[in-house]
């Protein structure tokens, strides 16, 4: 049987999303979104164009937006699908998603007029974190469809006087909240303050806190994909780089065939509306993930953003932690700099090929990473890090950085 999503940015119908019976996903836009003078394309992927798109040339945008791994495997035991079916669990979980995007089933509506809010208690608010594990995203509960890429438990809440809500029936939310994870110790802590770091050293980062509901911490991350406008808030469109790079989520690490840091550049050099400070901010994420051991910055950790007025720009950096805190992942770097994945085999030469591979000077880079690690230097002390793994993480960011003054000063 043949099935049709409609595909809807913000209140605009934009296209339509159809399964055929094998199985195979094809997207075409509407005709009538292509003439529309402001119409943006759902990605840099899928150029406004009256052919349709195929499943291998659409699949990297569409199933980008779901989550991944365990989260993606555990919604789909929970709702009776198959985890592979990007379309059926695109129809089921598919409002409330990165960007501007929504899908609606052909023959429904819009659910303009009906979105509301569930206020919660602390207590409601541990009950949910506390089911996350085994009922990630809330999915498949009444009102709630809810997607964002990534591997670990999250929820997307409102949040407006200090209220925590849950947005039902296509409420837009306004932060990303994150409950402490079980298998990797003081994870939220450590992207609070990686986060934050980056923010203190100039990087545009979205917001972080650390919140807590009857004793069990979370960290909550505003959205800048979300922002008030005349008292309502409005949704403005994103996509990170595998998607924008037409790259699925299985591929989504450089050695498995994902985005290189040359594509990476090469997309904010193309794509935005001011490219020599978007550069300079993506050269300054890599450096500070080299300086901080983050080895998971891969291409869904990266994203464009339209905005409102019209254009594109680098989006605030998100997801930023050390993973070299912990020893049993990987010591290989989601992108390699200069022909090098290991972070801690990464000398001057490597920094100066990464420069010719995405158009820097070689003496620029270097005296950016100079200035940049003196930055994280002076700002680690100014964090006030008080909880012993926090310290801890600050004492492995102070030894990889004065490593690298030595080997680059
Ligand atoms: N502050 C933000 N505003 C808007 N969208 C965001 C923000 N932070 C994250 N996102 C979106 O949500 C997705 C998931 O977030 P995030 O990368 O933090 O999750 P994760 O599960 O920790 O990922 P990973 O699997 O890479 O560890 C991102 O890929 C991005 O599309
Ligand atoms: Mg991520």
């Amino acid at each position: 049987m043949t099935k049709v999503l409609n595909v809807y940015l913000n209140n605009n119908l934009v296209g339509k999303l159809v399964q055929n019976k094998h199985g195979q996903m094809t997207f075409t836009y509407e005709e009538s979104w292509i003439y529309t003078p402001t119409a943006i394309p759902l990605s840099q992927s899928l150029p406004l164009q009256k052919e349709p798109f195929k499943q291998n040339q659409c699949r990297g945008y569409f199933a980008g937006i779901l989550p991944e791994e365990n989260i993606r495997n555990v919604i789909a035991g929970n709702l009776g699908l198959s985890s592979r079916n990007d379309f059926a669990m695109l129809e089921i979980i598919g409002g409330e998603c990165a960007g501007a995007v929504t899908f609606i089933p052909e023959g429904k509506q819009l659910p303009n007029g009906l979105e509301s809010y569930r206020a919660l208690s602390d207590k409601g608010l541990a009950d949910i974190i506390k089911t996350l594990s085994t009922r990630p995203l809330m999915a498949g509960e009444n009102g709630i469809r809810l997607s964002l890429a990534g591997a670990q438990e999250k929820i997307a809440v409102h949040i407006e006087n200090g209220q925590i809500s849950i947005p039902l029936n296509g409420a837009p939310s306004t932060h990303i909240l994150k409950p402490a994870n079980t298998r990797f110790d003081g994870l939220i802590y450590n992207e609070a303050m990686c986060m934050k770091l980056a923010a203190m050293i100039g990087l545009p980062t979205a917001k972080v806190k650390i919140s807590s509901a009857c004793g069990m911490d979370y960290l909550l991350i505003e959205r800048y994909d979300r922002k008030i406008k005349n008292g309502k808030e409005v949704r403005l469109h994103q996509e990170d780089f595998c998607q924008a790079l037409g790259v699925v989520s299985e591929m989504k690490y450089e050695a498995e065939g994902g985005p290189t840091l040359k594509a990476c550049f090469n997309l904010i050099r193309n794509v935005s509306i001011r490219p020599v400070i978007d550069l300079q901010h993506l050269l300054d994420a890599v450096i500070f993930n080299f300086l901080i051991g983050n080895n998971d910055a891969h291409g869904k950790n990266f994203s464009i953003l339209y905005y409102e007025e019209g254009g594109i720009g680098f989006a605030p950096l998100y997801d930023i932690l050390s993973t070299s805190y912990y020893p049993e992942l990987s010591n290989k770097m989601a992108m390699k700099i200069g022909g090098e994945y290991v972070s801690d085999k990464i000398l001057p030469k490597h920094f100066e090929r990464l420069a010719e591979d995405v158009g820097f000077s070689k003496p620029m880079i270097k005296e950016r990473i100079i200035e940049i690690t003196k930055k994280v230097l002076s700002n680690l002390s100014e964090l006030g890090v008080t909880d012993p793994i926090s310290c801890q993480i600050s004492t492995l960011i102070q030894s990889r950085c004065e490593r690298t003054m030595k080997l680059f000063s």
